[in-house]
């Protein structure tokens, strides 16, 4: 079993509403997966279930072979794989940034100079250096969530779940978020499971998975589940805002791939198409 996260047919009911019904997932070790669905569609309740917050009503989720409803394991796959949810606030814990990414490491029993090192580091990978003793209240939405991301950092995790994390934020706090968990993927290895509304940002993932009635209805690479917009739509989803003007260039006779996903991608094509006509 070399899948960091592995879900084994699990269904999840809260009371008689069947939310999750017989999912199969697996995730590897340094994957960037982006998790998408419409309102209702269970992809909080399957962020959930990872670090065993929900167990499945049926079925199996391990985390690194560790099976979630062992409770002897919780405290080490809580180490493994970190949450970062929507609201900064509610995961704020502390008056001081520094203290609040300490407080996990801290809970931990480290010894100071490891968590002081923890803490520098995290604080570092997400760019709020100048902000360690400042007050997390006084701090921007954007710089609040990357406090939680450096806090969920300082536990050392191979894998960070994060729930519509830029949901509450404004577009330069999106970029500085999604900046800091690309590189943490790219650059550091480590394993991310995106649930996101922004088609943009899931088009930065490897593999998309999305959820519909309780089923995995897609689950591929972004660029084959983007390049097929009716499908997205009857999923209650878009396409990227950069393939949505791609077909529209294409239906005004311009000779693009339907498969673009990412704006760089269209600037490329359009000036290879400028180039050609000189
Ligand atoms: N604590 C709860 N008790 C009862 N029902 C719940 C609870 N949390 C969620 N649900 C229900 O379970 C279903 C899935 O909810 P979930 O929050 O997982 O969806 P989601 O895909 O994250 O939605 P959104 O895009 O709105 O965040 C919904 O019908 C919701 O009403
Ligand atoms: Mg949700």
């Amino acid at each position: 079993m070399n899948d960091l996260i592995r879900f084994e047919k699990v269904s999840f009911s809260y009371g008689t509403n069947n939310v999750l019904d017989s999912i199969d997932l697996s995730v590897e070790e340094g994957e960037f997966l982006a998790v998408l669905g419409y309102n209702g569609s269970g992809k909080s309740t399957l962020a959930k279930l990872i670090n065993g917050i929900l167990l499945p009503t049926e079925g199996k989720v391990y985390v690194d072979g560790m099976d979630t409803s062992d409770e002897t394991k919780l405290s080490e796959i809580r180490k493994t794989a970190g949450m970062v949810f929507q609201n900064p606030d509610n995961q704020i814990v502390a008056t001081i940034v520094e203290e609040d990414v300490a407080f996990a490491p801290e809970n931990l029993g480290l010894d100071p100079a490891e968590i002081r090192q923890r803490v520098d580091e995290a604080i570092q990978a997400v760019g709020l250096e100048k902000h360690i003793k400042d007050a997390p209240h006084k701090l921007s939405g954007g710089q609040k969530q990357r406090v939680a991301i450096a806090g969920v950092l300082a536990m050392q995790p191979r894998c960070i779940i994060l729930d519509e994390p830029t949901a509450m934020l404004d577009p330069k706090g999106r970029s500085l978020v999604m900046g800091v968990i690309e590189r943490l993927n790219r650059e550091k290895g480590i394993t991310i499971i995106l649930i996101t509304h922004f088609m943009e940002e899931a088009a930065l993932a490897d593999r998309i998975l999305i959820l519909s009635d309780g089923k995995v209805a897609e689950n591929g690479p972004p660029k084959e589940v983007f390049s097929r917009k009716d499908r997205m739509i009857s999923l209650g989803l878009e396409v990227p805002p950069v393939t949505d003007l791609t077909l529209r260039l294409i239906d005004n006779g311009l000779p693009l791939e339907k498969d673009i996903i990412r704006p760089e991608e269209l600037v490329e094509a359009l000036l290879s198409i400028k180039e050609a006509a000189h």
